[in-house]
């Protein structure tokens, strides 16, 4: 079976290595096991551009409100541009690729004045000051990227929400934030037409959006907008009287750098506020180690800027270490499934990023698509966002790769700001669907509750149980919330550790298989959502009483959103078709259509404990079709499981 077959790194890759061979890796993780800070501060003092030295390296004391290179003073827009001036200035920052084809590349001097620039018409012209929350709807254009250093250079916090996103949604995080400013553009183009974000905006922006004062509207595909005047102000024309020399503000290591809401099990979206010295340690270490890009290398990335894989691995990652980074506002099927390749071939892109629905679709297309394009550049490639399944794995290692690159199966998320479990492409033998092990520095474990480590082949938490720079540094405005998600789950010498969510073995080789979340979330072509934020949508049709959502296998999204429906007593069930139609509609008011159901089934009621709680395990099962082994005797009516099958399975 090729899939338990280890593939050894490429004897070329591992001699220009920056990791060369597991050797070394191990000499690292046993380095920073004996001295974890002088490990940590070794790094932050070698890497990054200070303005002053940090005191200390690590305070445990408010724990697990961790603090990192305290005292230490820098700014990211710095790390990413400033520094780079002298050695890069003429070099490709950014190349990027519109949907219908434009091309525009930033060198480092070009996009170190256009941060500059909008860093001083924030500031100027908006009263932008250290702290202030900026909220950035945008798409994938070169803007976004320098509307994030722009705000970092500043000192002000930014808050992206991904486009796919309804006004609703939009709405609550520009309320959460309390944000000052919301950026956004007219839209952009999709499948070769545009669409609009403009109009979102002004939708989600009522009257209880008090904090803000403005809307900046960069022109992307100029078509008509309204405008609200006295509110709205147009980028394009405002940048062009800037100064191009905007003083960075100088940053605390602990500042924070932006926020990211992102879903849980429960509630609402939480904005995962991530700070300096940390993240932009972590995220330029990553790159270097796990992409092993070098000097002259062109390295792309198709995530969208909206999740924490664009933030870290599109714009501060690559500009951090100085890299050329490739942006694209499209899909990858559009003109046709050949796009990506003919990208690759084109840019002679030498590191691959992408998620596994990505590649499964693409695989799904044929190989046909790829065995038209010059893909030789490519060194190495990754995935992230899921667990990839070791079909997807081969076909994109064989014929992507040309059974030649490594493939790096980058585990972390949102919290965690960077990799945290990754193959290393000069020193990891690697196997399809196995993040392998967690890099130097990360202390991550698969243990029970209690910290014991779990034998091979038993499934247990996945959780890291020191901290370290990158970690999430708090929940917006909910310490309680922040130490319940992620501290309050396991321990380790009775000291609370973080958990990750996921699931997790050792398998016969020692090496790790993430099995997924074990929480209430879904992960639907690798957009994280919360089930509890979709029946809380679904749930305000008039003919729900109840639901039940949970993610049910699907071969190309990995997971897709499956609802149980009760309607209320003496609702006629003839209208079921249009009700629905109506909950779909709901869910992509309230949260966007990355949300939709591709299945919604009508039951009589739903499986519950006898203190009422819904036992989703069996919902899942039956939506996959499986038998019910497991014990049902607990349900306050355990003959309901009979009757959703009967609903489910006809
Ligand atoms: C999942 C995305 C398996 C996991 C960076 C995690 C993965 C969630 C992998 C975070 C992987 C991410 N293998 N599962 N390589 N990478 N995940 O916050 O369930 O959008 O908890 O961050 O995606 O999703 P998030």
């Amino acid at each position: 079976m090729e899939e338990n077959v280890l593939f050894d790194p490429p004897a070329e890759l591992s001699k220009n290595a920056r990791i060369k061979s597991m050797d070394e890796y191990r000499a690292l993780c046993k380095k920073a096991e004996d001295n974890y800070e002088g490990f940590w501060g070794d790094y932050a003092k070698e890497k990054i551009t200070w303005k002053k030295p940090f005191d200390k390296v690590l305070d445990e004391s408010k724990a697990p409100f961790y603090q990192w290179f305290v005292g230490g003073k820098l700014n990211v827009s710095e790390q990413c541009l400033d520094r780079h001036l002298e050695t890069r200035k003429n070099k490709a920052a950014i190349i990027f690729e519109g949907e219908l084809g434009d091309q525009k590349v930033l060198t480092y001097r070009e996009l170190y004045y256009e941060v500059n620039k909008t860093a001083n018409l924030l500031k100027n012209k908006f009263g932008i000051k250290k702290g202030d929350r900026v909220v950035i709807y945008l798409p994938m254009i070169p803007e976004a990227a320098v509307m994030m250093l722009a705000c970092a250079r500043i000192g002000a916090i930014h808050s992206i929400v991904f486009g796919g996103f309804s006004a609703d949604a939009l709405r609550d995080r520009v309320i959460d934030a309390q944000a000052k400013l919301v950026v956004t553009a007219d839209g952009a183009y999709r499948r070769g037409k545009p669409y609009m974000l403009k109009p979102v905006v002004d939708e989600a922006l009522t009257d209880e959006c008090t904090s803000v004062e403005a809307v900046l509207i960069v022109q992307r595909n100029f078509e008509e907008i309204e405008y609200v005047s006295g509110r709205d102000y147009i980028y394009n024309e405002l940048i062009k009287d800037q100064p191009v020399k905007c003083e960075a503000e100088v940053m605390d290591s602990e500042d924070p750098l932006f926020l990211l809401y992102t879903s849980g099990s429960t509630g609402k979206p939480k904005g995962v506020q991530h700070n300096s010295a940390g993240y932009i340690l972590w995220a330029q270490m990553t790159m270097e180690w796990v992409f092993d890009v070098k000097e002259n290398d062109t390295y792309w990335c198709t995530a969208d800027v909206g999740w924490i894989t664009g933030h870290t691995y599109i714009v501060y990652g690559p500009l951090a270490m100085g890299a050329t980074t490739v942006m694209f506002e499209g899909v990858p099927v559009y003109p046709d499934p050949g796009r990506w390749w003919r990208m690759i071939e084109e840019y002679q892109v030498n590191q691959f990023y992408t998620a596994p629905t990505a590649i499964r679709l693409l695989h799904k297309v044929g190989n046909d698509e790829p065995a038209k394009y010059d893909l030789s550049s490519l060194k190495v490639l990754g995935t992230v966002g899921e667990p990839i399944n070791p079909d997807a794995w081969l076909w994109y290692y064989n014929e992507i790769g040309g059974g030649k690159c490594p493939i790096v199966d980058t585990y972390w998320q949102t919290e965690t700001g960077g990799h945290m479990i990754t193959p290393l492409p000069g020193a990891t033998p690697i196997k399809p669907a196995s993040a392998t092990f967690p890099l130097p520095g990360i202390i991550a474990e698969i243990m029970d509750e209690d910290g014991n480590p779990k034998p091979k082949n038993e499934k247990g938490l996945m959780c890291v149980t020191k901290p370290w720079p990158s970690m999430i540094r708090g929940i917006w405005g909910d310490p309680e919330r922040f130490k319940e998600s992620y501290f309050g789950t396991a321990k380790k010498n009775g000291q609370p550790v973080y958990f990750t969510g996921d699931g997790a073995i050792y398998d016969d080789d020692g090496y790790i298989v993430i099995t997924g979340r074990t929480d209430d979330v879904i992960n639907v072509s690798g957009h994280r959502m919360g089930t509890a934020e979709i029946e809380a949508a679904a749930g305000n049709h008039p003919h729900v009483a109840e639901c039940a959502v949970v993610g049910k296998p699907d071969a190309i999204k990995g997971e897709g959103v499956f609802i149980y429906v009760v309607l209320k007593g003496e609702d006629n069930l003839a209208e079921e078709v249009d009700v629905m139609k109506e909950i779909n509609q709901i869910i992509v008011k309230e949260i966007g259509p990355i949300a939709k159901a591709d299945e919604i089934k009508f039951v009589p009621g739903l499986p519950k404990t006898r203190s009422g709680k819904i036992m989703r395990r069996i919902l899942r099962a039956i939506a996959k079709g499986e038998e019910i082994t497991q014990d049902i005797s607990t349900l306050e009516d355990p003959s309901i499981v009979a009757k959703i099958q009967t609903c489910v399975l006809g």
